[in-house]
Parts: C-alpha cells; sequence; structure tokens
C-alpha cells in the first residue's frame, strides 16, 4: 500500500548526494535484572535527500535524535535499520573500513569547537594537520595553503599563531570550518555549529556557511534545535520529534504553510501577524517550552509520540502512528491525523 512506504523528502530530478533511507539508530544500553540489554531508539524511519550544493536543515529538541542522525552519516552511530547512499554507495558496503575518500568527501564541524580543536596546538598547527592528513604538501605549499584557508573563512596570519583559547568563539568556529574544508568535502555535517553563539555572531557564521557553499558547492546538513536558526540557510527543512520526522518539505513551504501542530507550535512566535491568533500561539508555544518535556525514547508515547502535547489531539492520536505522507497542492510532508491541507498518499 502507498501510505506504507513514505516518499523522500526531496524528490530531486538528478540523484542526491546522500540519501538516507528508513535510518534507524538504536543505541545498546546496560543490562537490566533480567540480563537482556535495553535498547533506546533514539532514531526511527527517518528519510530524507541532501543535493548538491544543497542545504537540508534539521530541527528538533535536544533528545530528538539530530546529533544521532549526524553520527550515522558520519559513520560514528550505528545503522540499526535502513541505510546511507552517499553519492550512489551504500555505506554499509565499507564494513569497518570507511574508505579515505568517504573521510574526505563527508566532514564535520560541532558545536563546541573548544572541546574539538586541540588545546596544546597553535591554529596554524591543527589545520597543516587536517591539509596533509589526505595530500602531500611542501612546507612552503602547506604555508600558503593554511594562509588561504584562513582567508576564506574571515581568518587571518594573526590567527594562525594562536591557540583555541585566544580566539573568541565565533573565530574558533571560523577554525573548525577551515579544518573541515581542508580535504575539500563535498558534504559537511554541521551540528548545532553556532548554537552557542550570540545572535550577531551567529548570522555572521551562517552567512560565511552560505558563502562558502556558493563559491564550493558543497552540500551540508545543518542541524538546530531552533527553526529561525535554519531559515535563511535551508532548502529543505526536516522537523524532528522524538526521533522520527514530524514534517519535511521544501523551507520556502515549511515557513510559510507548516502543517504540522509540532512545527505550528515551534513557528508560533513569529508565524502570524494577527495579534488575536499571535497570543494564542505564543500561549501556546510557552506551554510546550515550559510544560511537558520531550518524552523519552525509552518510553515513548503510545500513537503519535507528540499527542501529549498537542492541541488537536483526540482518540485516533492517542492510539494510532500517524504515518508520514505527502499533503494534496505542496510538497511537504507531514506525520499527523489531522494534519492540514488534506493529506493524499504519498506517491
Ligand atoms: N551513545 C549513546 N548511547 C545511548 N544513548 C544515546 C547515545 N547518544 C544519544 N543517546 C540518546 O539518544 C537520544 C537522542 O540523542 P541525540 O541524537 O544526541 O539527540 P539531539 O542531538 O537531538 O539532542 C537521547 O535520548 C540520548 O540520550
Ligand atoms: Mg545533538
Amino acid at each position: 500500500m502507498n501510505d506504507r512506504t513514505p516518499a523522500p523528502a526531496t524528490p530531486a530530478a538528478a540523484p542526491p548526494l546522500l540519501s538516507v533511507e528508513h535510518l534507524t539508530v538504536r543505541y545498546q544500553l546496560g543490562r537490566g535484572l533480567t540480563g537482556r540489554p535495553t535498547l533506546l531508539t533514539a532514531v526511527r524511519d527517518v528519510s530524507f535527500t541532501i543535493g548538491a550544493g544543497r542545504t537540508l536543515g534539521l530541527v528538533g529538541e535536544s533528545g530528538s535524535g539530530k546529533s544521532s542522525i549526524g553520527r550515522a552519516i558520519l559513520r560514528l552511530a550505528p545503522v540499526s535499520e535502513g541505510r546511507i547512499v552517499f553519492d550512489g554507495q551504500d555505506t554499509a558496503a565499507f564494513g569497518r573500513r570507511t574508505p579515505p575518500s568517504f573521510n574526505r568527501d563527508v566532514q564535520v564541524v560541532f558545536q563546541d569547537p573548544l572541546s574539538s580543536l586541540n588545546p596544546r596546538q597553535t591554529i596554524a598547527v591543527t589545520l597543516g594537520q587536517a591539509l596533509t592528513r589526505h595530500r602531500r604538501l611542501t612546507a612552503v605549499e602547506r604555508n600558503r595553503e593554511i594562509a588561504g584557508s584562513l582567508d576564506r573563512v574571515g581568518l587571518s596570519g594573526y590567527h594562525a599563531q594562536r591557540y583555541p583559547h585566544e580566539l573568541s568563539g565565533g573565530q574558533r568556529q571560523r577554525v573548525a570550518i577551515a579544518r573541515a574544508l581542508a580535504t575539500r568535502p563535498r558534504l559537511i555535517v554541521c551540528d548545532e555549529p553556532v548554537s552557542a553563539l550570540d545572535v550577531s555572531t551567529q548570522s555572521q557564521v551562517i552567512n560565511l556557511l552560505k558563502e562558502l557553499q556558493r563559491d564550493l558547492g558543497v552540500s551540508y546538513l545543518f542541524i538546530a534545535h531552533d527553526l529561525e536558526v535554519v531559515r535563511h540557510m535551508s532548502d529543505e527543512i526536516g522537523v524532528l520529534y522524538l526521533g522520527r520526522l514530524a514534517e519535511s518539505g521544501p523551507a520556502e513551504q515549511v515557513y510559510r504553510t507548516p502543517t504540522h501542530p509540532y512545527t505550528q507550535t515551534l513557528l508560533a512566535s513569529t508565524l502570524l501577524a494577527d495579534p488575536e491568533r499571535q497570543r494564542a500561539r505564543s500561549a501556546r508555544r510557552r506551554e510546550l517550552a515550559t510544560d511537558a518535556e520531550l518524552p523519552s525514547p525509552l518510553a515513548p508515547p503510545p500513537g503519535c509520540a507528540f499527542h501529549p502535547r498537542c492541541p488537536r489531539a483526540d482518540d485516533l492520536c492517542r492510539t494510532e502512528q500517524p504515518e508520514l505522507l505527502q499533503l494534496t497542492g505542496t510538497a511537504s510532508l507531514a506525520a499527523c491525523h489531522h494534519a492540514e491541507p488534506v493529506r493524499v498518499a504519498a506517491p
């Protein structure tokens, strides 16, 4: 039946650079009294694609499984079910030995560069190592490339001789970006790269990433817990709730006509000009922020996982898990029994 096979998030003509298909990530926790291992399902049946030179913004609360998806792509978290296809190749075929070409092609920028940059090395040494990991360079070439990569991210020779703690948060993140670019990657997993920065630095770093994408054609999986952060960055949006996609689709569409109540709640404060409805939505947003927490993935609510926090929940929502389906007249998918506009089965 059609509605058992969710469509990919981006119906692209060219084969995508990255295709995540029905990804499930489970972690084995300790053994309980029974001696059987407890399994935590952090990501459940998530599918999306990212085209060359495109950005997917992946949004969700802390604990919703964002990093697990990023780490599964980077081969740092288990792919328990489904598959991850990069440039036409199923990464499961790599087995234990990740090919050097994949390590070059797929890079990462984490939230906290202080913990990912070696504190005892100058920036020049860190970048030099990244540049020569996959390429042979003479000392002269290496120095030239270090200068070039700093310049590209808006830093100078002055920063080359500094240690990470001597730089600002924004400057450190620029170094982390330069390091990721050193292997000339085709995809960068950006795991909350601006979450620790103040708002003006956030937009500077985002603008830099956009500029680099324009110049280099690199693709991003851009993870954030806030829809606003990825707004001007993303071609496509995926909204995660407790390990599942609640909604996905072209960014413009998701922001203009969010269909899942969770997405609507996340966008509530900026969504409507009508002050009356705006007030109602803000109240709902506050409720979400302060009231119920994200349920534990060890004990997900039955039916739709969002139902305990959802203003539209009814008996159906409490008992039946909604499928992620395409909506009529839109390119968006939503997993909601009450999604508007009217739902149709995914093609
Ligand atoms: N290595 C791990 N072992 C066990 N549980 C984990 C591990 N990593 C993450 N989790 C759990 O998986 C869920 C999703 O975590 P994560 O992917 O980090 O979410 P997010 O990045 O959205 O905050 C959380 O409940 C988290 O506690
Ligand atoms: Mg995370």
